[in-house]
């Protein structure tokens, strides 16, 4: 990529003393009972729960995929990594690489460019609900709250399901579903296992980095007789702030510094609650499993008494501030307004529709198209059905979302930290234009919950060419199309150089590389082949061959 050389100095500056961190990962099927209830999961090397991801700032990540799972197709994604000038590595299918087919390997690699707390996760196709994610630290050398914490703890928090993502997506986009309801859990896990100890000694500071690692539910989280001390969000760090208790939507991640109490001697019980708003509450839908508990111990004999909320009344995340302080920035080039609501097609399939069409798979990963389809890559025209929304090179863009949903979302963009300039309450109803009045420092993260009928407004600068996701990380929503995708920069992805490995795995997979989203490289503005409604029927990922020499071999099969 003809990425601009500041870039690139400020990355060989880091990289003096850095080293490069490898990993070689087979995905593989595991059967797992994390909650007693024994099912097949997605690991790593046979194992599961899955690997962390650990590095310092400046290293060079580098993880070497081999799919074995033998009947899916698979992709990781790094989440809150912004991938500068390596867009092809972010992982999302359809959109920066081709589903990686069974018995094939995939290079990821990257800069660990800026330091905080992370996690990965299969992008493809509703996949990771089945267990492929895992935490992502990437320490910082000059960390400015060093000298506040002793020792630092991980803290993940899932929503669990019993039955297989591909089962919950086939019930989920079914015309029986009648109301759209997303899949109940079955239960609540922390560190993907339930009723975990974490030793607590009086006059020691832990930090703690809290990860929601779920496919739908957002978490409130409450330490018992500790206040949280919030020093950063989705890798950000944050002036330090006292929290009570915070909402933790599914990707957002918060590390804070819990201060080991003096008074007693005992064990205090960390309480995740799952949230039930509007859109998983209605009487329709079957009463989950809420919480779970994990202790801070200083009396490991000692009795594990629950704690208990009485009102939860999360901290309003909108109003913490950065620690760079960086003011909000100048006004927009462009806005991107994502009026979403829940829609039906065709067929009586209840979906996510964004500005009144659910987003639809490309046949070409979007970036491709981007890179092969020359001056015809500035038109909206030849990416089809992924909402695309095209910047320039510097722009400062606004996106504005209107939730005309009753339930809460949290969005999700790839590619940027982008400032959150105003999140309003329920009921606010839409954005009001430009008259709107902002954060004057607003805080800085990837993934921001937007409130039922209501409103929020996010702003970065396009300095990383690529193609950019921005969804909601509700994973059920993401596969009933609420997603949209930033093209930023198309004339800087032009003949854009992909990694041989990646374009290997379209081969494998049996996928088309070039030309526009329905893969006419002739005329890129010929929509013919161009898909602009989901399929009736939901195959997740599934490994279905369709490389010609497949089809070949299989039709001679049928033959004989
Ligand atoms: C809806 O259809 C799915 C898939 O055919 C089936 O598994 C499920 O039981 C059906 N649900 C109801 C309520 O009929
Ligand atoms: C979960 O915890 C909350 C807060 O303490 C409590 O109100 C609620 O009753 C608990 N739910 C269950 C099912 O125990
Ligand atoms: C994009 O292509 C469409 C379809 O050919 C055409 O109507 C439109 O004018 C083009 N837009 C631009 C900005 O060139
Ligand atoms: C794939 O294999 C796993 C492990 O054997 C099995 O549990 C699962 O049902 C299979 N899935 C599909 C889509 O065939």
């Amino acid at each position: 990529m003809r990425a601009p050389s500041f870039f690139l100095s400020g990355a060989l500056a880091t990289l003096a003393a850095a080293a490069t961190v490898e990993y070689d990962w087979d995905i593989t099927w595991v059967t797992a009972a994390p909650d007693g209830f024994s099912r097949p999961v997605i690991g790593v090397n046979n194992q599961w729960p899955c690997p962390q991801i650990r590095a310092t700032k400046g290293d060079t990540i580098r993880v070497k995929m081999t799919n074995s799972l033998g009947n899916q197709t698979t992709s990781l994604h790094f989440h809150g990594i912004n991938q500068v000038s390596t867009n092809f590595m972010d992982g999302p299918s359809l959109v920066t690489q081709c589903p990686v087919a069974p018995g094939d390997t995939f290079v990821y690699e990257f800069l660990a460019d800026e330091a905080g707390t992370y996690w990965w996760h299969s992008h493809n196709m509703g996949q990771y609900p089945d267990g492929l994610r895992g935490p992502m630290i990437i320490d910082d050398p000059e960390d400015p709250y060093k000298d506040e914490y002793d020792e630092e703890y991980i803290l993940t928090i899932s929503d669990w399901y019993h039955e297989q993502s591909l089962f919950l997506g086939q019930n989920l986009l079914n015309p029986n579903n009648t109301i759209g309801a997303p899949p109940a859990p079955n239960s609540v896990l922390i560190n993907d296992g339930q009723n975990l100890d974490y030793p607590l000694e009086v006059g020691k500071n832990y930090r703690f980095r809290i990860i929601n690692m779920g496919a739908s539910v957002s978490a409130m989280i409450h330490f018992d007789s500790h206040d949280m001390n919030v020093i950063m969000n989705d890798a950000a760090y944050l002036e330090k702030e006292i929290a009570y208790q915070l909402r933790v939507t599914p990707a957002q991640r918060y590390d804070v510094i819990i201060k080991g109490i003096e008074r007693d001697n005992r064990n205090f019980g960390v309480l995740v609650s799952l949230d039930r708003n509007r859109d998983y509450s209605t009487a329709a839908n079957p009463v989950w499993p809420q919480n779970a508990t994990a202790w801070l111990v200083m009396d490991p004999e000692g009795e594990r008494r629950p704690d208990v909320v009485d009102v939860w009344r999360p901290f309003d995340d909108s109003h913490f501030k950065p620690l760079d302080g960086k003011n909000i920035l100048p006004p927009p080039d462009k806005t991107l307004v994502f009026n979403f609501q829940p829609c039906r097609d065709k067929y009586g399939i209840n979906r996510q529709c964004v500005n009144g069409s659910p987003y639809v798979n490309p046949k070409v990963p979007t970036l491709y198209t981007a890179a092969t389809t020359g001056n015809f890559n500035s038109n909206e025209t030849v990416y089809g059905a992924v909402h695309p929304f095209i910047v320039e090179y510097g722009d400062i863009v606004d996106i504005v979302v209107n939730n005309h949903d009753g339930g809460i979302h949290p969005f999700h963009l790839h590619g940027h930290h982008f400032q959150v300039l105003a999140r309003h309450a329920t009921g606010r109803g839409d954005w009001p234009g430009e008259t709107d009045s902002y954060n004057p420092v607003p805080p800085q993260r990837d993934t921001v919950s937007v409130h039922p009928r209501s409103y929020a407004v996010f702003r970065f600068q396009a300095h990383n060419p690529g193609v950019y996701l921005f969804h909601c990380h509700v994973e059920w929503h993401v596969e009933m199309g609420l997603t949209a995708t930033i093209i930023e920069a198309p004339d800087m992805l032009r003949d854009l150089k992909i990694p041989k490995d990646h374009i290997k795995a379209c081969k494998k997979a049996g996928i088309p590389t070039k030309g526009n989203a329905g893969g006419n490289y002739k005329n890129p503005l010929d929509t013919s082949n161009i898909d602009y409604e989901p399929p009736a029927e939901y195959t997740g990922a599934q490994w279905t061959p369709t490389h010609p020499t497949c089809k070949r071999r299989s039709r001679v099969m049928r033959s004989l």
